[in-house]
This record gives structure tokens, C-alpha cells and sequence, in this order.
């Protein structure tokens, strides 16, 4: 028993959270460049407010991050240090082709990560690339209009096949986009789309789902002809509904919430549109386009396994109005009083990871792979800089049981796990860096202050026994 001596465990970034280094190596701008902190990012994310440049009076922490750009070899031989198997991490599609629709790619930037491949390679650490983490070319978004424009499935299908080709034999692990469900919320993030009057924007959004999930098949068939032994997957901003009560109308619009984000998996891992996504298209009147040829590219070419984040699980009701509610990753969801929260108003559900990894194995029959899952905490180091998380072991532990006991009880078949933010980065909904998630702390506050050093904490010893003993000691 126990978890497969070839257990994945390791730790998650992004490009935009962690590099830096923006406008450094020809790289172009990109959406998430232009995500300031405060009250109007959530606008901005929502593809209510336009911000296609850096205006004056506000802060932008992804311009410098944590530096990762310059200082990614010290980062390796951390990861290295605890034993890390695997480092998940995305490429910035501008620092490849800076406008996007450039029809040679930028020397610089592939450079780049082929030399971070080689660094993880010396250290035999597998990379799973992300090839889109919330990341458009700013140009992109100027010129088309985002991934609304069936134009992005080209400018996407000549990125993926140049850094399939050129990494080949370096990468073997690819997603295709990060928590593709996102562009339903945040439709700025996840798809460079800035809404303008009149719209209708749910249309819009499924417009631009159709082309994201053309653009990941064809990346998925170009993976798999440049290198037999490439392994693809998809990625679902995860967390299953619970309904509040017992009544049937909470529980069918816990089914309904699910099926928001299970609509990309559905066709991305069984190969066609679900009939409830074509039965809502026709029920609201929404008028989706689609070319002949385009059900065959997606039948032809399902992802290899499937992977999606875990922060916490979601309470919904058909009547929503009557209860209190708690903030979540990026979606609205009841307060479960049976639940604990974090600082940030998350509710901490360790049994409700184990529960999203039985349901999504009975829907999809596929591996899967947690690569996302973490712990936003504040936290204060003391007079020697060292930082007792505690709190952040405890979290990790029982997620860690969680879905040991879905593998060793369930029988649920999981290739690895990967922390978000190994080590502190920006974060994604508010811009803090006071929102961290490392094994690895990192001197920068939320106004961009801060030396960028890096120093353990203790969680950074604890993850080391854990996969040391491949997770037998928690
Ligand atoms: C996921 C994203 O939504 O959650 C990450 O894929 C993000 O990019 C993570 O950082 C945690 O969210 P936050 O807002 O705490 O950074």
C-alpha cells in the first residue's frame, strides 16, 4: 500500500506571480503585467474596467514579482534541497512572442527556460509546464479582442508548437491552460477579454471557452506528434458545490455549479460538448460559433490526464439571498458553518479534496494530478527571520491524508501533487504578497519593498521528510 514510489510531490508558480523581469530579455507585456493591487483589480480581472497600460497612481506587483527571472537557479537548488520530484510552472507567452502574432518567436526568452530545464534536469526534477497561466500577449488584446477572436487559436497553436518542438526531450508534462473555468469569472484573466456597453457577455465568454478549447486540442495533438511520450493535461479551477440543505432545488444547483466548471473537462477530456452546455447555449439564446471541422479537432485529440486546483470546497443554494456568505477562489459560495476559514475568508475542507477526487475519477476515468493546493497565510518571521508555520503544516497534512485516503481507499489513481506558491509569490486574486503560501520566504511586503532574499521556514524541513518518505511521515 502507500502511494507509487513514482508519486509526483513538489510545488506550483506562475510566470506573472513569480518572474519579474517584464519588460527584460525583448519579453512583450501581457494582461496580467497590468493588474494593479487595490479596489480595482477585481474590475479589471472582470473585464469591467480597461487597463491595456501602466497608469499613474497605481502599483502593478507583477512587474518585479520575486525577481525569479534573475534569481531562478537559487530557487532550483531550494526545490532541489527538498527533494522536489516535480516544479510546476508556466512559460509568459509574451516572453515568446511578445506581440503574439510575431511569426518568429523571441531567441531571449526561449533561451530562457531552456536553461531552466537544464538546471531541473541536473537535478532530476521533471518540469509540468503550464503553457498558458492567466497570460495574453497585450497586443493580442488590443488588435483582436482576446480569445474572443478565433484568430487566437492560431497565434496559441504557433506558440504551443514552437515550444513543444523546441523543448522536446526537455518536458514531458504539459497543461494546456491554467484553471480554464476562470475565464467565466474573470474573463480579463482568463482570456485578455475588456468587455465594452452593450455586450453580452456571457455569450462573449462562451465564445472565447469554444476557442480556448480548440486551441488546447490542437496543442494536445501537436504534443503528441512531436513526442509520443508527451503526456498532456487539462486544469480546472476545482472545489465541488455542496448543496446548503437537503432540499432538491440545493442540491440541482449544486449539480448546475459543478457543471460550470466540469463543462471544460467534459470536452477537453471526453472530446465533445456535453449535451446541458448545448442545451444552455439554446435555452439562453446564446449564439456560439462554430466552423465545420471543429468537433472533429476535438474529438481527435483528449487530454492524458487530468488536473485541477484545491483550495476549498463551496456551499450553494437555490436561494442565496437567505444566507450568509464566505469569500472563495474566485467564486461566490455560502458559509459552511461545519467549516474553519482562513485569513482570507477560505474554508479549509480536507475531506472535500478526497470528495473532488472521487468525483472527478468517476467522471473522467483518467489519472489525475493535484496541482494546486496551499495554505494563503500571513506570515511574521521573528528577530532571526525565521518563520514557524504551523498553521501552514497543519493545513498541508490533512489535505496530504485527504487524498492519500483517496488513493489507498478509494482506489482514485493520482500521478502527484504540487503546492501552490513553493515558495512566496504575488497572489493571484489580490496582488499581496502578505498572502503567502511558501516553504521558502521571500522579503517583500504588498507595496514592493523588501530585499527579495529568500530564507526557510519551517514548513520547508517538514516537506522534505514528507517526500523524503513519500508521504509516510506527515
Ligand atoms: C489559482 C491560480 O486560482 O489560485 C493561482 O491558478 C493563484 O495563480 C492561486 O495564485 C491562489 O490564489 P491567490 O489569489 O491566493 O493567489
Amino acid at each position: 500500500m502507500g502511494l507509487s514510489k513514482d508519486f509526483l510531490w513538489g510545488g506550483a508558480t506562475a510566470a506573472n506571480q513569480a518572474e519579474g523581469g517584464v519588460l527584460e530579455g525583448g519579453r512583450g507585456l501581457s494582461n496580467v503585467d497590468l493588474l494593479p493591487t487595490g479596489p480595482d483589480r477585481k474590475k479589471v480581472a472582470a473585464g469591467d474596467l480597461e487597463m491595456l497600460e501602466w497608469k499613474e497612481g497605481y502599483y502593478y506587483p507583477a512587474k518585479e514579482a520575486i525577481d525569479m527571472y534573475n534569481r531562478y537557479m537559487e530557487d532550483i537548488q531550494l526545490f532541489a534541497e527538498m527533494g522536489f520530484k516535480v516544479y510546476r510552472m508556466s512559460l509568459s507567452w509574451s516572453r515568446i512572442f511578445p506581440n503574439g502574432d510575431d511569426l518568429e518567436p523571441n531567441e531571449e526568452g526561449l533561451a530562457f527556460y531552456e536553461s531552466i530545464f537544464h538546471e531541473l534536469k541536473k537535478h532530476n526534477i521533471e518540469p509540468l509546464v503550464t503553457i498558458a497561466h492567466f497570460d495574453v500577449p497585450v497586443h493580442l488584446i488590443k488588435e483582436y479582442g482576446g480569445w474572443k477572436n478565433r484568430k487566437l487559436v492560431d497565434f496559441y497553436s504557433r506558440y504551443a508548437e514552437t515550444i513543444l518542438n523546441r523543448y522536446k526531450g526537455l518536458v514531458k508534462y504539459w497543461l494546456t491552460i491554467n484553471e480554464i473555468n476562470i475565464l467565466l469569472h474573470q474573463p480579463f484573466v482568463g482570456g485578455g477579454i475588456v468587455f465594452q456597453d452593450g455586450d453580452n457577455k456571457l455569450e462573449i465568454k462562451y465564445q472565447a471557452a469554444h476557442h480556448q478549447l480548440l486551441a488546447s486540442a490542437l496543442a494536445t495533438k501537436i504534443a503528441h506528434e512531436v513526442d509520443p511520450n508527451n503526456m498532456v493535461g487539462c486544469m480546472l479551477a476545482g472545489g465541488s458545490h455542496y448543496p446548503y440543505t437537503c432540499r432538491p432545488e440545493d442540491y440541482q444547483e449544486a449539480i448546475n455549479r459543478d457543471r460550470e466548471g466540469y463543462f471544460f473537462i467534459d470536452v477537453q477530456a471526453r472530446g465533445k460538448y456535453p449535451s446541458y452546455a448545448l442545451k444552455k447555449f439554446e435555452r439562453e439564446g446564446l449564439n456560439i460559433q462554430m466552423e465545420e471541422g471543429d468537433k472533429d479537432i476535438l474529438a481527435a485529440s483528449p487530454v492524458d490526464f487530468v488536473t485541477f486546483s484545491y483550495y476549498c470546497s463551496r456551499t450553494v443554494s437555490a436561494h442565496p439571498e437567505d444566507y450568509a456568505h464566505a469569500t472563495g477562489n474566485l467564486f461566490p459560495s455560502i458559509k459552511n458553518e461545519h467549516l474553519p476559514s482562513t485569513e482570507w475568508g477560505w474554508q479549509i475542507d480536507p475531506l472535500g479534496l478526497r470528495n473532488s477526487l472521487n468525483q472527478m475519477y468517476d467522471r473522467y476515468q483518467k489519472p489525475l494530478f493535484i496541482v494546486e493546493n496551499g495554505l494563503g497565510a500571513i506570515d511574521t518571521p521573528d528577530s532571526n527571520g525565521y518563520v514557524e508555520d504551523d498553521y501552514r503544516i497543519d493545513y498541508l497534512k490533512k489535505h496530504i491524508q485527504a487524498f492519500k485516503d483517496a488513493v489507498e481507499i478509494d482506489g482514485v489513481e493520482l500521478l502527484g501533487y504540487t503546492t501552490w506558491g513553493c515558495i512566496d509569490l504575488v497572489a493571484a486574486s489580490t496582488g499581496q504578497m502578505s498572502k503567502r503560501y511558501g516553504f521558502v520566504y521571500v522579503d517583500r511586503d504588498d507595496e514592493g519593498n523588501g530585499t527579495l532574499n529568500r530564507t526557510k521556514k519551517k514548513s520547508f524541513d517538514w516537506y522534505k521528510k514528507v517526500i523524503a518518505s513519500n508521504g509516510e511521515v506527515l
